[in-house]
This record gives C-alpha cells, structure tokens and sequence, in this order.
C-alpha cells in the first residue's frame, strides 16, 4: 500500500497534466530560506506566486503612492521587448540611448531649459547618449530619489570648486529645504551634507520664502524647492524663493543656486499650470528632478534629472565610460538597469501629446477637486489641500482630534476592509502632532472609482460614531 502511494506521488511530480494545485510544490508551504534541491514546472511556480502577490492588495487601490498603476497594453508589450536590453550599454543598443536623449530634450523643452528643443518633429541632432553635449543636459534615473541625489552632488561640486577658488574652506556644506522627501535626508547623510530643514509654520503647506534667509549662509551648496510637497501636495513658491535668494545674494554676496524637486508636479505644472514660474525660466535654477513613474504617466522605473547647461553638471561627475568599444557619457548611481522604463516613457508622450498629457491631469484634477468637495461635506474633517492650483490630490486631517472619538489611522483601517489603502502618517518634524490622511488621483483612478471612497467615507465614519453596522450594511448581509 505504502509502495503504490510513494508511485503515485512520484506520477505526479513527473505528469505534465497534473492540476497545478494538485501538484507536490502545492503541497507544501513554499521554500522561504533555502533554494528548493529540485526544479518545478512553471506553470505551477507561477500559479503560487501570483497567489501569493493577491495579498499585495490592488495597486489600483493604492490612494497612498504618486506613482503609475495604470498602463495601456502597449506600455506592457514594449517593456517585455525591452526585457533584455540594458540601458547602460548604450554603444550595443543605440536606439534605446537615442530615445533617451529624445526624452532629455522634450522634458528640457517642456521646462523651458534656455538653448533646449529644436522645433523638430523628431530626434534632431547630437542623439545618441543621455548627457547630452549643448544645452540643456540630463540623464534617465531609477526615479527621483537617485535624480535628487545627482542634482544634490552637482550643487555640492560646484559650491566646492568655486569656495576653493577662493581659497576658502569646504569642510561644512550644507543644503537647506522645507519638508522634503526622505531622498534628501539620504542625500545628505551619504555625502555628508548638513541638511538644514526648515520647520513647516503652522498653516503652511511647505517652505516659504521669507523663512530662507535665516538658513542661508556662505557654505549653502543649494536651497531645495519642491514642486508637489509629499505630505501635502502642495508646490513650493519657486519664484519667491529665488527672488529671496536674488536678495541674499545683493546683500550678502552668496550665490546660493535652486534644485526643484519637482518629483510629481514636473508633469503636472506644464499642463495643468503652464502660467507658473517655477522651472528654468528662473536663472536660479540649476536643475530639476521629476519622475517619470509619477505624473510622467510611465511605469515603475524612470526618473529624470536635467541641469539648465553643462556649466551646472560639473564635468568631472561625467564618466566617459569606454565600453564595449563605445565611448558614452554617464551620470548615474548604478549602472546596469533595464531600457523598457525609458521606451515606455517616450510611448507616453508620443501617444498622448501635450493636448493628452493635459486631458488626463485635468481629469484627475477635477475628481481631486470633486472629493474635496465631498470631504468637506462629510464634517469631522479641515482640508489642508483641496486639490487646486497644485498636484491633482487632496490632504485633510481631523479637525477636532481630541473630541472625535477615533483617529485618522481607525478611518484607515476601516477603509482597508474595503480594500481602499490611504493611510494616515503625522506631518514632519516640528507639525509631528497633525495627523493626515492624503489621496493622490492619478491616471486610471476614475470619478466613479472615488465616487465609491466617498460612500466608503461616509460608511466608515457612521460605523466609527455608533459602533454599530448601518443599515444599508445590515441589508448588505442578507444578500
Ligand atoms: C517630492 C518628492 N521627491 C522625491 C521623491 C522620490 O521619488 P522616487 O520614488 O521616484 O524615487 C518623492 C516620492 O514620493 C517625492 O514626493
């Protein structure tokens, strides 16, 4: 009997028509800290994993991240073209790098990078690397947070090598900014920078300019300007900072450059708010990161980071990598890293166009600013962004914290039985004590799709009052 079973398994494990949850790797929890002595069948690998991933949660729900969760097909079929090409090697696959330096130069353009675009239908000249050598200059990333790094080193070389000119010493730089996001506390620990963080005042939603001054000094490499703050949403006064840093510089001598994060408002700000000054319309502006996986509307993976001329990228950060017989310039953390990102970023904008980059944020804009208008029906709750003049997003926090009776981490978790994930996190350092909860409206989360939080809202916060089920969830159960 024994033997007849121990034959049997062994027809399964070898039958190729075995169901896959019928099959010996079914059988068990699966191997998490040692590799499996043996090989298993694909279909069953990938059958488990894709059972496992469903705890993930839909991305689609995800109300929490700026990033991409919704992709034409194409977008797919070109990353799994471009599955098996490196974006580093640049002399084995010269389209992909000439695709880049196309992207460098429609994101120059669309930021008003002096001396950028050629008013040409096409590539135009000089494509070929990601550093481009007149004009603007700028590379694709992983995303913002190695953009912002790359931005954070060229202010770093620059403020060095002038001050050494000089023959002052270059042993204290710092950089200083509003709330930003943890890659520049990255920044500056890992090349060991003084970050000087300015508090956010009560009622404000970011850095503002006449707070600067007392921040500055002659060992300031760069003043970070965010265009779409990540706790609030909101854009930073780029024009007013640099006119305070104009001042500074009257006044003191100190020619302290800008970096605009402007991780998710890069794509949002030249078509949604094309009137506002905030790019390399500024001179004070010496480069600008954004993510092409947040409102770039590419998927996970790309980033961009663009310095107004090759004066600002100092040259000794620039590798001319002889590889593999090529000759290529590269400003970047790492090196290998899949080209499919990039592709799918110039899909985007040869598919869409300016006309349908505008559309799909203006869509998103205007249900940001429908559920602004339901959160401030619903009572309990201050809006800190309503969803105009910056990121298509809203923020609130409860109004009265204290006599509520639950907090904004209960609401989430009552949201989270309905799948919906916006999670509630206190405001930075000196506002730690202001909860808030914050929903990004990106490409693909649609009016009805919010229409449907807004009820979930509104259930959620009659649960939490009585503690009881409402109606319409009593009649729910009997279904
Ligand atoms: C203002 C800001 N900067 C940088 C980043 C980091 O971007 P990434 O996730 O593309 O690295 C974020 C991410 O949310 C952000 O909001």
């Amino acid at each position: 009997m024994a033997l007849h079973r121990a034959k049997d398994q062994h027809a399964d494990a070898d039958d190729p028509y075995t169901d896959v949850f019928a099959s010996p790797l079914s059988a068990h929890a699966l191997p998490k800290h040692r590799m499996p002595a043996e090989h298993a069948p694909p279909d069953v690998v990938y059958e488990l994993l894709h059972n496992e991933l469903l705890l993930d949660g839909n991305a689609a729900q995800n109300l929490a991240t700026f990033c991409t969760t919704w992709t034409e097909p194409y977008v797919g079929r070109l990353m799994s073209e471009c599955v098996d090409k490196n974006m580093v090697d640049k002399d084995e696959y010269p389209q992909t790098a000439a695709i880049e330096a196309r992207c460098v130069s429609i994101i120059a353009d669309l930021w008003h990078a002096p001396s950028s675009g050629n008013g040409d239908g096409g590539g135009g000249g000089g494509e070929g690397g990601g550093v481009r050598p007149r004009g603007a200059v700028g590379c694709s990333t992983t995303g913002s947070s190695e953009a912002a790094m790359l931005g954070g080193l060229a202010l770093k070389w620059r403020w060095r090598a002038r001050r050494q000119a000089r023959g002052e010493p270059v042993d204290r730089p710092n950089i200083v900014a509003g709330p930003v996001q943890v890659c520049w506390e990255k920044f500056a620990r890992y090349f060991d920078v003084e970050l000087r963080q300015v508090p956010l005042e009560p009622g404000a939603t970011g850095l503002r300019a006449e707070q600067v001054a007392a921040y500055v000094d002659e060992n300031t490499i760069g003043v970070v300007a965010i265009l779409g703050v990540t706790f609030t949403c909101a854009y930073e006064p780029v024009a007013e900072i640099a006119a305070a840093l104009d001042r500074i510089e009257a006044e003191r001598g100190w020619d302290v450059p800008i970096h605009v994060d402007a991780a998710s408002g890069g794509f949002v700000a030249p078509f949604l708010h094309p009137d506002l000054v905030w790019d390399f319309r500024l001179d004070r502006v010496a480069s600008i990161n954004a993510s092409g996986h947040k409102y770039g509307l590419a998927p996970l993976g790309v980033g961009w980071a663009l310095w107004r001329d090759a004066d600002a990228l100092p040259a000794e950060l620039v590798f001319q990598v002889d590889y593999l017989g090529g000759d290529v310039p590269t400003f970047a953390l790492n090196f290998s890293r899949p080209g499919g990102e990039v592709i799918a970023q110039y899909y985007a904008f040869l598919r869409l166009g300016r006309a349908g980059y505008r559309r799909v944020q203006q869509a998103c804009a205007d249900t940001a600013r429908y559920l602004a208008t339901q959160v401030r029906q619903m009572g309990p709750f201050t809006l800190l962004y309503d969803g105009e003049g910056a990121l298509p997003a809203v923020s609130y926090t409860l109004t009265d914290p204290r006599g509520a009776g639950f907090s904004l981490y209960d609401l989430s978790d009552q949201l989270r039985m309905r799948g919906w994930q916006v999670p509630a996190y206190p405001l930075p350092a000196d506002r730690h004590d202001t909860v808030v909860h914050r929903v990004l409206i990106r490409h693909g989360v649609g009016r009805d799709e919010i229409a449907l939080l807004a009820d979930d809202l509104r259930q959620a916060l009659r649960r939490l009052a009585t503690g009881t089920p409402t109606d319409a969830e009593r009649t729910g159960f009997h279904h």
